[in-house]
């Protein structure tokens, strides 16, 4: 059943890649809702409810990213801005959907944390004895209405998919929507310059998401198979420790768990889902 929760439904979702969508429609799975993708004869995009006796009209569609998105409701802001995606000298790499049976927030939550770098990404984000998390600095930026992590820095024994030594990473984690976190890394072979990785979420049910993560990054070297890898082995890692996260909603009660230092980034985004109400996949409203 399609949610009742505004805050969810006024949001822009990624829902499929664009290159999948032609005039064979496809169904989907967005907010309790089922959709369907297709493209009329000019190619432009098209997504639609489906109801008990046909379609619902045409909803907004931006074709951004490699992704289309879309929303239930009435967004009171475009689809994320991502300026990297603007600079020819990128790599676009979309890895693929990942299904998930968690909620949307908790896979950004564990997006957000270090401190498992170590346990669960073991030789490639982290190793033993490095599992210290570095004091940052978490906040939520009302101007844009962001929650940003700045100043995050870790070990990492193997920083990207061109690296094979060890160094102190620096890090930068921006959350522009409920749905959508992304990581800027200091670009190991041109470092002026910040690799993006985004994850695109979408909620499908309270407790069963899909996730797409979407790289621009500066590497001329890798092979597409190899950056592709690389991404996917570290993803369906955090597929297993997210699936086994109980409960399964985000709770947002400060007290709820007890955070430590590395957690600041977490807590700042469950304060700013509660500022904003938002009901779906997550628990502990007051
Ligand atoms: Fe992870």
């Amino acid at each position: 059943m399609k949610t009742d929760d505004r805050v969810a439904l006024d949001e822009w979702y990624a829902v499929e890649t664009a290159a999948a969508v032609t005039a064979a429609p496809v169904v989907t799975h967005l907010l309790g809702q089922d959709i369907v993708c297709d493209r009329l004869p000019d190619g432009a995009p098209r997504v639609r409810e489906c109801l008990a006796d046909g379609f619902g009209p045409a909803l907004p569609v931006r074709e951004r990213y490699g992704c289309l998105w879309t929303t239930l409701g009435h967004p009171n802001r475009d689809v994320i801005a991502i300026t990297e995606a603007d600079e020819p000298d990128r790599r676009h790499v979309p890895c693929g959907w990942v299904k998930m049976r968690t909620s949307g927030p908790r896979v950004v939550e564990n997006f957000l944390d270090m401190a498992h770098f170590p346990f669960v990404h073991t030789d490639i984000l982290g190793a033993e004895p490095n599992t210290e998390v570095p004091a940052y600095a978490s906040e939520i930026r009302r101007d844009v209405d962001e929650v940003w992590a700045t100043n995050c820095s870790f070990f990492q024994p193997r920083i990207a998919a061109t690296e094979t030594q060890g160094d102190f990473v620096r890090l930068t984690y921006r959350v522009p929507s409920p749905f959508v976190v992304m990581l800027y890394r200091v670009c190991p072979s041109a470092p002026d310059r910040l690799d993006a990785i985004a994850l695109f979420i979408q909620p499908m049910e309270e407790e069963l998401c899909r996730a797409q993560p979407v790289m621009y990054l500066v590497d001329s070297c890798s092979t597409h198979t190899a950056l592709l890898n690389f991404e996917q082995v570290i993803f369906l890692q955090d597929r297993i420790i997210v699936e086994n996260q109980r409960p399964l909603r985000l709770p947002l009660e400060p007290r709820h768990e007890i955070p430590t230092r590395a957690d600041k980034s977490s807590v700042v985004y469950r304060r700013w889902l509660k500022e904003k109400g938002l009901r779906f996949g997550t628990v502990g409203h007051g």
